[in-house]
């Protein structure tokens, strides 16, 4: 393949990583680029093969608009494959798209990421890239991350027959959500681009201009577009904590949050967006990149920055635990052989993701103290319940303690229940038909809604008790 080292046309992409995020950010290039070939490869063989699977609902990221694009472009000029050593060698940009979890041991357990596959993937560009090659940091990553790829990749720059090759490294950081994020790539509010070398930005703000309005494409230095992706998600992390801290203030004083957040979010310069309060945010990047900023500040020993971050992962925590003891008082203090329903597994509605997941934490909990539940979420699938509830038993027959169930129908789910709690706000839950969900619970039944989507008073004509989150009573501060 020939590579454009004079021109800033672009033949060739590479991804590595066919996740959340290079799936779908690959499947976007791909369609606006219809010149450009695009390759995503990925180590997870599995992975590959449902990408290509030839059922579109089987590919293995669901997103609302992303089985559309795959089906316009893949195996025209987008390639899901394993093949890690062509992709690398043809590819004029090479995007790093692999995931970055907390370390589990060691330096920085707990709050630093762990960046062994970054620094593997640097290796694999060094060893098998032709030429001049841009490499593109897309993963999350702790500041001066560039620096690391950097140094591995200039230790690389002539390969076994004396040919130079040689590399521009960029930070472009992904701001999808989840859900939307066909939506986010398509209109993004900014595509930033960080680097030092004017070729290479100039090269990827060429691709993004197909479809992105030049003015929303800021480029910065290197380490401004690490800090900023951090940074970012911090202060969206920040607001949800707040309005969730909030919700309990409500609760024990007669205010609603959903009023209050309402009223404070219509201030222009507050705004509305992140004001939601629910069982407190999940998702891979929110916690994982406050607890990298902690780590930084305290490297930098800017203890009191990193304390005021840090308080934020705090709240987040509270608020799961606080509702699950909420939920445990309310059902006499015991819940012990009591059959609890979770409507939502995911993270967030519109995706099957479930890293993080407050339903996961709330699960935990009530495992622990007896009960037994029943799970239903229209997306997540039976097997990643499964996973992500490994230390607890599956009772596929009848239930018994600390047990859990799957069910594919929300309707089965809700039978013999003693209580239903609402965690994830899928559009689907908010139709339901209470007068017949209530006839099939036991009594005294009680409904516990974290998002605030259910019609609380329909549930209660219909017999059941029902609490929802950040709603205060004057009754309860008697
Ligand atoms: C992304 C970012 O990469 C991460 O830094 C960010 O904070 C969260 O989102 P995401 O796409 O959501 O990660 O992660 P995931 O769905 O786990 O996908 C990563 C993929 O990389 C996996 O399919 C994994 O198999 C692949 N991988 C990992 C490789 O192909 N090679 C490796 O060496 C390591
Ligand atoms: C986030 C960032 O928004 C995105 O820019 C970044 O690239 C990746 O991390 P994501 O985690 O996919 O995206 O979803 P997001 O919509 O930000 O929601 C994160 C969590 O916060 C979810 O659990 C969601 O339910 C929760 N949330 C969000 C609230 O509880 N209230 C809100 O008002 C908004």
């Amino acid at each position: 393949m020939n590579k454009n080292l004079n021109s800033f046309e672009v033949l060739n992409i590479c991804c590595i990583g066919a996740g959340y995020v290079g799936g779908p950010t690959m499947a976007v290039i791909a369609d606006k680029c219809r010149n450009i070939k695009v390759t995503v490869v990925d180590k997870n063989s599995k992975r590959i093969n449902l990408w290509n699977d030839i059922n579109l609902d089987n590919i293995p990221v669901f997103e609302p608009g992303l089985k559309e694009i795959v089906a316009r472009v893949r195996n025209k000029n987008l390639f899901f494959t394993q093949n890690l050593k062509d992709s690398i060698k043809n590819a004029d940009i090479i995007f790093i798209s692999v995931n970055t979890p907390i370390k589990q041991s060691g330096l920085g357990a707990g709050f630093a990421s762990d960046l062994k596959w970054v620094e593997k993937c640097a290796r694999q560009i060094g060893e098998l890239a032709l030429g001049h090659t841009i490499v593109v940091e897309k993963s999350t990553l702790p500041v001066r991350t560039a620096r690391v790829i950097k140094q591995i990749l200039n230790s690389a720059s002539t390969d076994n027959n004396s040919n130079k090759r040689t590399f521009s490294i960029l930070s472009n950081p992904e701001f999808l959500a989840e859900g939307t994020a066909i939506n986010d790539l398509l209109y993004p509010d900014r595509v930033l681009i960080g680097g030092e070398d004017d070729y290479a930005i100039q090269t990827l703000s060429k691709i993004y201009q197909n479809w992105v309005p030049q003015k929303k494409i800021l480029t910065t230095n290197l380490w401004s577009s690490e800090l900023s992706k951090l940074v970012s998600n911090a202060f969206l992390a920040q607001r949800v904590s707040s309005i969730n801290s909030i919700s309990a203030l409500c609760e024990a004083t007669g205010a609603n949050v959903k009023e209050v957040s309402n009223a404070v979010g219509l201030d222009s310069r507050i705004g509305r967006e992140f004001l939601n309060s629910g069982p407190g945010f999940g998702g891979s990047c929110f916690k994982k990149d406050i607890l990298n900023l902690v780590y930084l500040c305290r490297f930098f020993n800017l203890n009191e920055v990193a304390d005021f971050w840090y308080q934020i992962v705090l709240i987040n925590d509270w608020q799961q635990k606080r509702i699950y003891e909420l939920i445990v008082k309310k059902l006499f203090g015991n819940v012990d052989g009591k059959i609890i329903t979770i409507l939502g597994f995911s993270f967030k509605s519109n995706t099957n993701d479930t890293r993080e997941s407050p339903a996961i934490k709330i699960a935990n909990y009530l495992l622990i103290e007896g009960a037994q539940l029943k799970i239903h979420d229209p997306k997540v699938s039976h097997q990643q319940i499964a996973m992500d509830l490994k230390d607890f038993q599956e009772d596929k027959n009848g239930m018994s303690l600390n047990s859990w169930q799957f069910s594919k129908d929300v309707y089965e789910a809700l039978k013999n229940s003693d209580a239903v709690i609402l965690t994830t706000e899928w559009e689907e839950y908010k139709g339901l038909d209470w007068r017949s969900i209530s006839k099939s619970m036991r009594k005294p039944g009680w409904v516990f809604d974290t998002r605030k989507i259910l019609n609380g008073i329909e549930i209660k004509n219909n017999g059941l008790n029902y609490w929802c989150l950040g709603e205060g009573s004057d009754l309860e501060m008697i």
